[in-house]
């Protein structure tokens, strides 16, 4: 058994993860008509189970059906509970030491209009979101009251937690944003636009006043564009995270025990997310935001980082044998190197992997055993990430034969994407 940090357990709340490996949300666009996980769905997670992370942040996961952006999500409703609670038993038999925890979501002014509804909190809607409906107070009331329900379900399902959405640039970022510049409610002021958050937090804790079950956040730290959270005011793009480091420090007061440090937003600023081998250098602002984070919050409170896939084995290529990143020694660029060394160095307390899960999920066990030979290292091509913009069933193009047919069927009818964004 290794001794690096990387595979040290951790402490989140009343429980503990094996080690410090974390699966990042990735949905995949494969449930049944009903909402209901499909056998697709078993399938990705009966390998993420065997694959032996630390913790497993479930993809987004829907509570109401009226403001989504993805045709075939999974739901959290009540005639899911049933099918979820038996998902849930399934996997915890494979592996009942992974901590799992779905992702409840809410898509707002980013709902696919072709399907859904935007609504929007601002009167003058963001640019490119003009084909939205104003909300105010009634409408946020309900979607809390979403939130609520959907933890409440994770709850009753058996998962070990929730992670309240809180990032991406879907409806929880919306509200928090200085772009959200209205006097209401939720909007105006800082001390408005970060109640939201809170009251969602007080209201889920109140549902569920059990503390094993683990309340927690993916966040934007900086979205990257102007107005966008961590930005000094509505048309800013100058970063200043005075709200973002407020934001976690009032989460944890209301019973946070854990966050997961994200930038960017997949629908405007995609390589900030995703770290992509064109931009490879934007991944190491991820070290940056998880830092903040890790020094704003108490020690009990579990900081966990993204953006880790494109280190790989440390040999990142931008095409031919050109690097990607400059500078550095492969030996001292990899996700092993950097897992262990941010650990180290308390800039992060976990790592999580994205689409290095789906390249391979047995990613954990193998780095574990030593084995990172045997590992199918996730090339960035983001053939993924263009399945999910054409709401195609999603998975790795590069290595699994399955959905490198789908892929090539989606390009055929769709000729394929334009512009990379969600
Ligand atoms: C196909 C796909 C689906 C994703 N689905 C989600 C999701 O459901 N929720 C979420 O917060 N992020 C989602 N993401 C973003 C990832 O969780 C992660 O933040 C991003 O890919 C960066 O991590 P990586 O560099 O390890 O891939 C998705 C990304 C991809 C490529
Ligand atoms: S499709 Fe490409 S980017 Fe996506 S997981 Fe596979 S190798 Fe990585």
């Amino acid at each position: 058994m290794s001794q690096e940090a990387l595979f040290s357990p951790i402490k989140i709340g009343s429980k503990t993860a094996p080690n410090r490996i974390v699966i990042n949300s990735m949905e995949c666009c494969d449930a049944l008509d009903n909402g209901d996980p499909s056998p697709k769905t078993y399938e990705r997670y009966e390998n993420l189970f065997k694959g032996q992370p630390g913790v497993i942040i479930g993809e987004a996961i829907t509570p109401q059906y009226d403001h989504i952006s993805r045709e075939h999500q999974l739901s959290i409703k009540e005639h899911n509970v049933p099918a979820l609670k038996k998902f849930v038993a399934h996997l915890k038999e494979i592996n009942p030491d992974v901590i799992y925890m779905p992702q409840v979501t809410h898509s707002g002014e980013i709902s696919h209009p072709r399907f859904s509804s935007r609504i929007r909190v601002t009167e003058e809607p963001l640019p490119g979101y003009e084909n939205s409906t104003l909300v105010r107070e009634k409408e946020i009331e309900q979607v809390i009251q979403d939130y609520v329900d959907g933890a409440r379900r994770c709850y009753e399902i058996g998962a070990d937690g929730v992670d309240l959405k809180l990032c991406h640039g879907y409806l929880g970022t919306q509200i928090l944003r200085p772009y959200n510049k209205d006097n209401w409610k939720y909007g105006g002021a800082w001390e408005n636009r970060r109640q939201f958050a809170i009251d969602v937090y007080d209201r889920v804790r109140e549902a569920v006043p059990d503390e094993n079950f683990l309340i927690g956040s993916k966040i934007s730290v900086y979205e990257g564009f102007p107005g966008g959270v961590g930005t000094l005011n509505a048309n800013s793009a100058c970063m200043d995270l005075t709200e973002t480091i407020d934001l976690v420090q009032q989460l944890e007061k209301h019973g946070m025990q854990w966050v997961l440090q994200s930038a960017g937003s997949p629908s405007h600023t995609l390589d900030l997310a995703h770290p992509d081998k064109k931009s490879a250098d934007y991944a190491y602002m991820h070290f940056y935001f998880q830092k903040v984070l890790r020094d704003a919050l108490k020690p009990e409170t579990v900081v966990m980082g993204s953006g880790y896939t494109i280190y790989r084995d440390g040999n990142v290529k931008v095409g031919g044998n050109k690097k990607a990143f400059q500078a550095v020694l492969p030996e001292n660029n990899s996700v092993r190197f950097w897992g262990n060394k941010n650990i180290n160095d308390g800039v992060v307390d976990a790592i999580s992997i994205g689409r290095q899960s789906f390249a391979d999920q047995f990613t954990p066990q193998k780095m574990m055993e030593n084995r990172d030979k045997e590992i199918k290292w996730c090339t960035l091509c983001d053939h993924c990430v263009e399945l999910l913009i054409q709401q195609y069933n999603v998975g790795c193009a590069t290595y699994d034969k399955r959905y490198t047919e789908i892929y090539k069927q989606m390009v055929k009818e769709t000729g394929g994407i334009n512009e990379k964004h969600t």
